[in-house]
């Protein structure tokens, strides 16, 4: 069973050289683990058992999202993102993967010290893991506008994926599990609609896909990138501009992206019916094709997954 969980003996990059997860450790005056100065990243790989290989979704693009995003906090990824690719290909040799799989590099201020004020001691690691389903949104989500807004650019940039500013996402998500909604919608200040807690958001209203602009405190997610480009392939116009919070309740279809969500359809916000309450029709169709195309199914968009041949395991 694939739990999230990954086992302790699973190899791992950290300090330069593979070793196990288990032995991969940090100590507790870790600044980033005391102040939340770190820039993670997550990539999907899927498991295609007809070319017996793992195909990573976009990892060069999300290599260079890292690289860019940890300028922010000044932390330095000395990899290229081409090695970065390298390294995480090799992971997957090196844990014989046949499953489908996420990817979380970390990179951080690794000084051991107190004291807010950062320096140059950054470090960063990659771990691979078996990964299952993230929210099972086969039926349709429940979301829910949050009483928790999306932090603001000049607070902690939403737009890179900063370890201190998920406490956001998880306030948000907490509130929203106990309440029985399956994610949460964030507002901004503004009272726009940014995205979920993990994930970004899109309206269809009159045949027209809409989702928030770059400026709206989202992250600009690879799979929102990458849904546009169906959408607009499939001749559906596709608008980036805010949305306010009452177009949610008389859209007729909205839907999340994201890495680890996938393309998940929301069916209920707050407790009112999206459209008749069941998938819509653009959903579905955008939902079929992301599902082929990123397990290099679909030659359009071969060019989406970096396939990684995975033969036995190498002698550890
Ligand atoms: C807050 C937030 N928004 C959006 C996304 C979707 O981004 P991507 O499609 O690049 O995974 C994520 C994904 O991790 C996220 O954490």
């Amino acid at each position: 069973m694939v739990t999230n969980e990954p086992d302790p003996k699973t190899i791992v990059y950290f300090k330069n050289r593979y070793m196990p997860l288990g032995e991969a450790q940090v100590g507790i005056l870790t600044h980033a683990l005391n102040y939340g100065t770190g820039v993670f990243e997550g990539i999907r790989g899927y498991w295609n058992a007809e070319e017996e290989s793992v195909m990573l979704v976009r990892p060069l693009d999300h290599y260079e999202r890292w690289k860019h995003n940890a300028r922010i906090p000044n932390i330095e990824i000395p990899a290229s993102a081409d090695a970065l690719c390298e390294i995480t290909a090799e992971l997957c040799v090196r844990n014989g993967f046949t499953t489908d799989i996420y990817v979380r590099p970390l990179a951080f201020k690794s000084a051991q010290r107190v004291g807010v004020s950062p320096d140059e001691t950054d470090a960063f690691a990659i771990v691979a893991m078996p990964f299952g389903v993230y929210l099972d949104s086969e039926k349709g989500l429940h979301a829910g506008v949050s009483a928790w807004r999306r932090v603001e650019d000049n607070a902690i940039p939403g737009r890179a994926k900063i370890c201190g500013a998920y406490v956001n996402s998880a306030l948000a998500t907490a509130d929203a599990k106990r309440s029985g909604f399956d994610e949460a919608i964030f507002l901004s200040e503004n009272g726009h609609v940014a995205e979920g807690a993990t994930c970004n958001i899109f309206i269809v209203r009159g045949g027209k896909l809409i989702t928030p602009g770059a400026s709206d405190n989202i992250l600009e997610g690879i799979t929102r990138a990458s849904v546009m480009t169906l959408a607009h392939d499939m001749g559906v116009p596709v608008v980036e501009r805010s949305i306010d919070r009452s177009e949610l309740y008389i859209a007729d279809e909205i839907f999340f992206t994201g890495t680890a969500v996938e393309l998940a359809p929301v069916t209920k916000v707050d407790h009112r019916l999206v459209g008749d309450g069941t998938i819509g029709p653009l959903t579905r169709s955008l939902r079929e094709m992301y599902h082929e195309a990123v397990r290099g199914k679909v030659r359009m968009y071969r060019h989406w997954v970096q396939p990684v041949m995975v033969h036995e395991p190498a002698l550890k």
